[in-house]
């Protein structure tokens, strides 16, 4: 795999163990991608000429693609440029709901989410709550850094307007069972789930799940930065208001007045990201052409390795999540080691040529709720092996000493 990815031949000593926060891109996407550029460039929409039809055109079957790998419409699929954003976008969205349809969230009621969230599943809602006077309350975890049921069933009560969470945490790697929680949730709940850190490791089913939006990111699954997908299911396109009130292509505009389309499309105001949707495209064919349950397996194996030396070390090494059951997590993995600083375990591993992620992983709420300032993460994806992982393994002895 690693021949795919010229990252690794123009840096051969590269150990890449750091995809929870960025993907490597596969040659295939990097030349597609110029390819587009020198070809068949142009601005999409309103067009009259072929070049901008070949464009739009691409724009679209990138959508195609992500709705066919996650089944849904590709009329549901709104992009932005990237989950913080869409978080952004949905929570002004769900304050902002009109008068057809009340405000989804005001004075008094609350969003739950999880403490495990990513700061961007948590920051807007508690900006918008200082304006709108709502409540944003928190799930725990419970021993095995699961989501507490108990806090969960305590906390969910008639003032939840909203239920938002991770399905894979980026700090433990646990993957959520969402389908049960969405079964304990009323018809009134909207339910969103961050899909940052599942859609771009194993098959996901917005069908089975049945939640009200999901959001995802590009460039963790192999495409270009600043790009966001944003799943919203057809009925709720219809009942919300545009994201941000001036955003959503207009149908008519006059000095005094303004009326607004509603399809997805319409959601994405200005000119979008076109090279990134471009570069989408090519990255879920690469998915595709090597398939989701294949990536989830390669993964599995190096995960299995991982949680096995994770136990023979746990003397010395404190690893933030469950290490009982592989089907149960991702290859993402936060760790402290006694008596030793975050920063200078990532310091030690950088001059070793290995590269993972040391600090509060956006997730600074998770790290309080378990009494630490930080931790050291290591995350693989595709294209890592055996090997990385033994390098990770050898500066780790190293570092003990
Ligand atoms: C679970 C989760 N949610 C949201 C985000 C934010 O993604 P982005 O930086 O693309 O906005 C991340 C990024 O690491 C993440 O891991």
């Amino acid at each position: 795999m690693k021949s795919l990815f010229p990252i690794f031949k123009n840096n051969p000593e590269l150990v890449y163990l750091d995809s929870a926060a960025s993907s490597q891109k596969p040659q295939i996407v990097i030349d597609w991608v110029a390819d587009f550029l020198a070809n068949d460039y142009a601005n999409i929409h309103r067009w009259l000429y072929s070049l901008s039809e070949r464009s739009e055109n691409l724009y679209h079957q990138s959508k195609t693609m992500l709705s066919d790998l996650i089944h849904c419409k590709e009329s549901e699929i709104i992009y932005s440029y990237n989950s913080t954003y869409c978080f952004n976008l949905l929570a002004q969205a769900l304050v902002n709901a009109d008068s057809k349809w009340e405000k989804k969230i005001w004075h008094g009621d609350k969003v739950l989410v999880g403490i495990r969230e990513h700061h961007s599943n948590i920051l807007p809602w508690q900006t918008l709550a200082q304006t709108f006077g709502f409540i944003v309350d928190f799930i725990g975890i419970d021993e095995n850094y699961n989501i507490d049921r108990a806090d969960f069933e305590a906390k969910y009560d008639e003032s939840v307007k909203v239920v938002s969470v991770s399905h894979v945490s980026n700090v433990t790697g646990q993957i959520m069972d969402v389908k049960t929680l969405k079964s304990k949730l009323r018809d009134d709940t909207f339910f969103i789930i961050d899909w940052s850190q599942s859609v771009p490791h194993f098959p996901v089913n917005v069908q089975e799940i049945g939640c009200d939006a999901l959001i995802m990111t590009a460039h963790k699954m192999f495409a270009h930065t600043w790009l966001g997908m944003l799943y919203l299911q057809q009925k709720r396109i219809k009942e919300l208001n545009p994201m941000i009130l001036w955003w959503g292509t207009p149908k008519d505009v006059s000095t005094t007045d303004f009326s607004l389309q509603w399809n997805s499309d319409k959601r994405e105001a200005g000119t979008p990201n076109i090279v990134g949707a471009v570069s989408l495209l090519k990255a879920l064919e690469f998915i595709q052409s090597i398939g989701m349950w294949a990536i989830r397996e390669h993964e599995k194996r190096l995960t299995a390795l991982l949680i096995e030396w994770f136990r023979e070390h746990e003397d010395w090494i404190r690893v933030f999540g469950s290490l009982d059951r592989v089907e149960e997590r991702v290859g993402v993995f936060s760790f402290e080691i006694k008596g030793k600083s975050f920063n200078k375990i990532g310091e030690f591993f950088a001059n070793h040529n290995v590269c993972l992620r040391s600090g509060g992983h956006c997730a600074y709420p998770l790290h309080k709720s378990i009494n630490a300032n930080g931790s050291v993460r290591v995350s693989i994806y595709l294209y890592n092996d055996e090997q990385d992982i033994q390098s990770f393994f050898t500066v780790l002895d190293e570092l003990w000493g």
